[in-house]
């Protein structure tokens, strides 16, 4: 079972320029030079489904190292929400799109 609570509560830097991303459809408030993962944690409680059971996981490392944190983009792109920094527009999802592997360029 999961929490929608948030994870993260934002207590400094409150005044760095907000912009928007996308988080399965929904919009989601950032801040500019956050991670991915600071985003997403501070609106959610957790960024993504374990792919070996119910598990929510939220990231372990914060370091990009233990490949815990992973998103995607709708075109299938993983992404390291701990090392990625956020850009208006971005759009992720918090399950791999439904999609033929391997990928076609
Ligand atoms: S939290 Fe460990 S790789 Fe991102």
């Amino acid at each position: 079972m999961t929490s929608s609570a948030s994870r993260f509560v934002r207590l400094v830097e409150t005044q760095r320029p907000a912009i928007s991303i996308t988080v399965d459809g929904e919009p989601v408030d950032a801040l500019a030079g956050d991670s991915l993962l600071v985003a997403v944690l501070t609106h959610r409680g957790h960024l993504r489904q374990s792919e070996f059971g119910p598990e929510a996981r939220s990231g372990f490392c914060l370091m990009a190292a233990c490949q815990d944190c992973w998103m995607w983009t709708p075109d299938g792109d993983r992404l390291r929400a701990c090392d990625t920094p956020v850009r208006t527009g971005l759009i992720v999802l918090t399950q791999p799109p439904d999609m033929p592997w391997p990928r076609r360029a």
